[in-house]
């Protein structure tokens, strides 16, 4: 299947960053094809500029995050209709950070996963483990649980394999540690779910890691706000 690179912007990036980051994409794209699908997910307030501004290109714009409700009074928050109401096609769910800093748990995130796919989004649901949870021998277990517990049964759904400790640091498993991982969730979902890596993607690191078997494409924070490094990471697919 055609890999999916998807770029987590975070809270970063302010609307020039977005006028920017666009119109350096549509210069690349000028001089040949993607080898990859691609989507980013700037932060909730610049989705519909993002929206307008890739008009033509071939970049799809998602959510970080999605109420589980499709309105109430929930301050701060934003419902999944209102992505799918200005553009949005996907939407990011359970990340890591998401779930340490909100305390959102398995069933809280599946919850958003079922309220992003009735709203019309495709969710990108993050999973992974602690450092200490590998150091044990538990990485395996803990991805089985977080299947169970957080990820419909839907093949528009996207999987995020993020180990927690290689999000932003640097580190990254070894590629027989990858490879694991994607096996074991690729005989758990169904066939056509797309099942991403995440963590210290970088354009070093992007060819070694998106040929592993069942990786179908990478989650990309940092390296993702920079268009020569989102590129090159997209031009990094086999
Ligand atoms: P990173 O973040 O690429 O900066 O490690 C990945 C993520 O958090 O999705």
């Amino acid at each position: 299947m055609t890999k999916l690179i998807a770029g987590n912007w975070k809270m970063y990036g302010h609307g020039g960053d977005a006028m920017a980051f666009i119109d350096e994409m549509r210069t690349k794209l000028a001089g040949g094809p993607a080898k990859a699908d691609m989507l980013i997910c700037p932060p909730a307030i610049l989705v519909e500029r993002f929206v307008r501004y890739v008009k033509e290109l071939p970049i799809a714009i998602g959510g970080q995050d999605c109420h589980v409700e499709p309105q109430g009074a929930h301050t701060g928050d934003i419902a999944a209709n209102m992505l799918t109401e200005v553009g949005a096609t996907y939407c990011i769910v359970g990340h890591s950070e998401r779930r340490q800093a909100y305390g959102e748990d398995h069933a809280k995130v599946r919850a958003k996963a079922d309220a992003a796919l009735k709203a019309g989004l495709r969710p990108i649901v993050c999973i992974g483990e602690t450092l200490h949870e590998r150091a044990i021998g538990q990485t395996l277990d803990v991805l089985k649980a977080a299947v169970k517990a957080s990820v419909p049964d839907d093949d528009r759904v996207v999987v995020a394999y993020e180990p927690i400790w290689a999000i932003g640091s640097g580190s990254t498993p070894s590629a027989e540690e990858i490879a694991e991982a994607h096996h074991t969730l690729r005989r758990l979902l169904m066939p056509n779910v797309r099942i991403l890596y995440g963590g210290s993607v970088k354009p070093q690191n992007a060819k070694e890691i998106l040929a592993i078997k069942d990786v179908d494409g990478a989650l990309v924070g940092g390296a993702s706000l920079k268009a020569a490094d989102f590129w090159a990471i997209v031009q990094a697919c086999p």
